[in-house]
């Protein structure tokens, strides 16, 4: 895999003009985008079929949490889009991740193209003190539930789990390397944090095993989207060149 496809730009914007032209000013080097709430909620199938009309190719992030049968009906018309990975919330159950993962299976026998479909674990907005109410007390660390929630992903037969690049290496070692990880919350040295709080570089999140990373601002924000893509991509191979040292 070229170091490029394991960079996925994040198109948080709001309409479908905006989004082409952030892909149009990131040029060839850029062949993955997430398609999130945001885009999605206002331009729905219009924004993966703009990406795909360019070749590129699609994460839809919709996080989908609901009964069984809705999320897996859901993710049956998702499939229908086209699309190259979707995430649902571990948080649905067992039940709702291993009704996608028999349907996927039943797909990919039917000789069909199917997406990667990754298991959201605990989102990195709720903190400990949330928790706490909900569950009662644990002696467990949030780091610990999010391990115990990457093995349901994982036994429940999906493909992986989005994950905060401080996760990489204890779920890496937990669920071993055939198991996807996508990392958000990345920024380069000496660039803005902005609302992120567990960050790590290009680079380190590349080096600790991460399969893909998700940019947004340090990329979509930029005056020369060009230069920032290949700043970030030159980071990740170093990142990779220290992976196959270890
Ligand atoms: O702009 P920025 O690089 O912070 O964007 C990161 C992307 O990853 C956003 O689309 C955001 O929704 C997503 N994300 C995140 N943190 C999580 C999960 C998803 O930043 N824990």
């Amino acid at each position: 895999m070229n170091i490029n496809e394991k960079l996925i730009i994040a198109l948080d914007v709001d309409n479908l003009s905006l989004a082409e032209e952030i892909v149009n000013d990131c040029g060839e080097n850029v062949i993955f985008y997430k398609v999130g709430l945001q885009l999605f909620t206002r331009e729905g199938i219009k924004a993966v079929e703009m990406l795909k009309k360019k070749n590129k190719k699609v994460f839809l992030d919709l996080k989908l949490h609901d009964i069984p049968n809705t999320v897996i009906n859901a993710v049956k018309v998702a499939y229908e889009m086209n699309i190259d990975i979707l995430t649902i919330h571990s948080m649905g159950g067992f039940g709702v991740m291993e009704g996608v993962a028999k349907l996927i299976w039943q797909l990919k026998d039917g000789g069909n193209q199917v997406p990667a479909v990754v298991g959201v674990t605990l989102l990195t907005s709720l903190d400990g003190a949330f928790l706490e109410d909900i569950i009662g007390t644990t002696n467990r660390t949030i780091e610990e539930e999010v391990i115990i929630l990457a093995k349901a992903v994982k036994s429940a037969g999906l493909d992986g789990v989005v994950a905060s690049p401080k996760e990489i290496v204890a779920i890496r070692e937990n669920c071993g390397n055939d198991f996807l990880i996508i990392t958000p919350g990345i920024r380069s040295i000496g660039t803005e944090q902005q609302d992120q709080a567990r960050i790590a570089t290009p680079k380190d999140a590349i080096r600790d095993g991460a399969d893909y990373i998700v940019v947004g601002r340090p990329v979509t924000g930029s005056d020369n989207k060009k230069k920032a893509v290949q700043s970030i991509l030159n980071e990740m191979k170093e990142g990779m060149n220290e992976r196959k040292a270890t």
